[in-house]
């Protein structure tokens, strides 16, 4: 019932299936009052609404309306409706009149398309004995909840929500045991007071600590979130589904919602975006206005800056900025800037979901830039790879650095022992921000190139690098600085004892293939892959490697936008015969392997293994259970979500062995 159809971060654009209706998400469900709403949210943009069951079940006249014609025809909505069961209520009155398993059977007797059992939004902060035993009748109410629907053979879909206050273990454990359940979407609980009060760097604990520990194949909901700041914060995160009566509470307040924040009415001088509302309307009209009509419309301003915000999104996702946008979005408060730092300290888990090539490029924002997951992919990456006897450390020229770095190179520095430096035991590398350094014989490959950071580096960088650096150095006999580095920076230079000689860096195209091999497949890809009598054509019109061949026999192609080298039939077989199991591998069912020998490409549900280290984007091996290689493609999501995902494809196959 959920699919995912682009990727960046742990963001995901997808499309939820319902009875009643397919939702692109990540989306807004508008909270609709069963008797008060005034607006037409559907009008506004809205293909997803969520009511409230209990407030139904306790109204006796809407009750038994809801009964008789149905929850779409009583709300007037004929798309996907979500309905809430009353622990809102709880939370805030102390008790509710419904029992779980009332309440569950309500929502399917009004014909609701995805209602949410009985459990206790445990507030933050309170003590632990308190989240336990909340979190006790949780589980046991979604559980009860799952039980009974499938007793009972209701068409409804269920929420499972996850709570555990602001315990970082019972929130994991919490979204650990609801995962067994297998419920059809997890919405995230008791998050408002985070929200309200402004405590986002809590908000960004209990959302990694749940989602890390939920199916990726299934939707998250951050219940009660419906403030445009923070949606690309939470989307980044994993959030899916974002629902709120925000858009009208604050209307009825006056108050306008903007990505960077609210504005009251009383104190708009100008109206704060290009809404239709906006552009008809000044403050002063509104503030002419009788109540009835100004809340209308700011609900209509509201909505629609929700809605803009999340095809923003949405789009981001699809272009593979949506760091970006979040470090954009994470300025407009100082908690929401703590909050992007405090991310920052999951950088290991949103790497997993991050593609490994994007269509933009990677723009660095600021310090909190170094925490995304292109550089620590890259570090890691750095930390892996064979090293030769010395390094010669370059400063950044113009992109790809390789091609501006040739004749003099003016004075080195050197530090080490005073023998001679042999070109052939020689790493070169530039020195840069945000990637620390760059081997020049990959500096073509994403992201290394496609960056874009301030010639000037702040203190942040500046510390980054060096404490990078000191480290990395270490493993060297001998570590040659460029002068203009030095003057860059602050390191190694009590090392220094002597001055070298100009030196050259000499362009070898078989090194540097093989050099993106080892990077881009493993150290040893580069060697097992361009074997023999090895001929690289490159583009007549811009002189970049476009095929290598071994005599006529082509192994790979890279791909002129971000470098990559995308598999032959020659190369998967070569890349196959050197790499042990399950390194670059997707392995499929029995079932599935007369169709990968064919060509066609792997749904999720048939792949039974594959290589942690696969992320959306990679070129990988499609073999059997015995290693028998089937077919090669492009996976279309990490290892994570293709082990998750029982529906979809997984793997883009470019062609059978057969
Ligand atoms: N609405 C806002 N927060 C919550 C929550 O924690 N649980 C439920 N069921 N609804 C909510
Ligand atoms: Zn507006």
């Amino acid at each position: 019932m959920f699919e995912i159809k682009a990727k960046d971060n742990r963001g995901r654009v997808g499309v939820l299936k319902t009875n009643s209706g397919d939702v692109k998400t990540p989306n807004l469900m508008p909270v609709i009052h069963p008797r008060k709403q005034t607006i037409d949210v559907k009008k506004y943009g809205a293909d997803i609404v969520i009511t409230n069951a209990y407030l139904i079940y306790k109204d006796e006249d809407l009750k038994k309306k809801a009964a008789e014609i149905g929850l779409h025809k009583l709300i007037n909505f004929d798309g996907p409706i979500m309905t809430d069961s009353g622990s809102f209520q709880l939370s805030v009155y102390g008790d509710v009149d419904i029992t779980n398993k009332e309440v569950i059977e309500f929502q399917e007797l009004i014909k609701t398309d995805i209602g949410t059992s009985l459990d206790i939004p445990t507030a933050p902060f309170v003590t632990r004995e308190k989240a336990e035993a909340d979190l006790e009748i949780t589980l046991k109410r979604a559980k009860e909840s799952i039980d009974y629907r499938n007793s009972q053979n209701m068409e409804m879909k269920l929420n499972s929500v996850v709570q555990g206050s602001t315990f970082p273990d019972l929130r994991r454990k919490c979204a650990d045991e609801l995962t067994k359940l297998d419920a059809d979407l997890y919405p995230i609980g008791a998050v408002v007071p985070l929200m309200e009060s402004y405590h986002y760097k809590e908000l960004v604990d209990v959302v990694m600590n749940s989602v890390a520990h939920l199916p990726d194949s299934k939707p998250r909901h951050l219940m009660g979130a419906g403030h445009p700041m923070i949606f690309a914060l939470a989307v980044a995160m994993g959030c899916d589904l974002f629902d709120s009566a925000a858009y009208i509470l604050y209307a009825e307040d006056d108050r306008l919602l903007s990505v960077r924040g609210t504005y009251k009415l009383e104190n708009l001088q100008e109206m704060p975006c290009s809404c239709e509302v906006c552009c008809n309307y000044t403050p002063d009209d509104l503030r002419a206005m009788p109540k009835e009509k100004r809340r209308d419309l700011i609900a209509q301003h509201n909505l629609n800056v929700s809605f803009a915000e999340l095809r923003l999104i949405r789009q981001a996702i699809y272009e593979g900025s949506l760091m970006e946008l979040v470090e954009e979005r994470c300025r407009a408060h100082p908690n929401l800037l703590e909050a992007l730092r405090q991310l920052g300290n999951y950088s290991d888990d949103l790497e997993k979901y991050d593609p490994r090539s994007k269509k933009s490029a990677f723009f660095y924002t600021g310090s909190e830039s170094l925490y995304r997951s292109e550089v620590l992919r890259h570090i890691q990456k750095l930390r892996a790879m064979p090293r030769k006897r010395d390094l010669v450390i370059l400063p950044p020229s113009r992109k790809p650095y390789s091609k501006y770095v040739s004749g003099k190179l003016g004075k080195f520095y050197i530090y080490g022992s005073e023998q001679e430096l042999d070109l052939d035991n020689t790493d070169f590398m530039v020195l840069d921000i945000p990637f620390g350094l760059i081997p020049l014989e990959i500096d073509e490959i994403y992201p290394l190139s496609q960056n874009e950071s301030p010639r000037t580096w702040d203190v942040s960088s500046l510390e980054f690098i060096e404490d990078f650096i000191s480290e990395f150095v270490e493993y060297y006999d001998q570590v040659l600085i460029h002068s203009n580095v030095i003057k860059k920076l602050d390191i190694g230079l009590y090392n220094v004892h002597s001055q070298s000689d100009e030196i050259r860096y000499k362009k070898d195209d078989l090194k540097k293939v093989k050099a993106i091999a080892d990077y881009q497949f493993g150290v040893g890809a580069g060697d097992a892959l361009f074997r023999g009598n090895i001929n690289i054509e490159k583009s007549k019109k811009t002189g970049k490697i476009r095929h290598i061949y071994d005599g006529k026999t082509l192994i790979v192609n890279m791909r002129a936008s971000d470098s990559f080298l995308i598999l032959s039939k020659e190369g998967a077989k070569r890349l196959h015969a050197a790499t042990k199991y399950p390194k670059n591998r997707v392995v499929v069912n029995k079932d599935s392997e007369p169709f990968s020998l064919e060509g066609k490409s792997v749904f999720a549900k048939f792949v039974i293994e594959c290589d942690d280290d696969i992320r959306a984007k990679d070129e990988v091996l499609i073999v059997n259970e015995e290693d028998k290689l089937l077919a090669y493609g492009k996976a279309l999501l990490g290892a994570c979500e293709i082990m998750d995902f029982q529906t979809g494809q997984a793997i883009k196959t470019r062609k059978g062995m057969k």
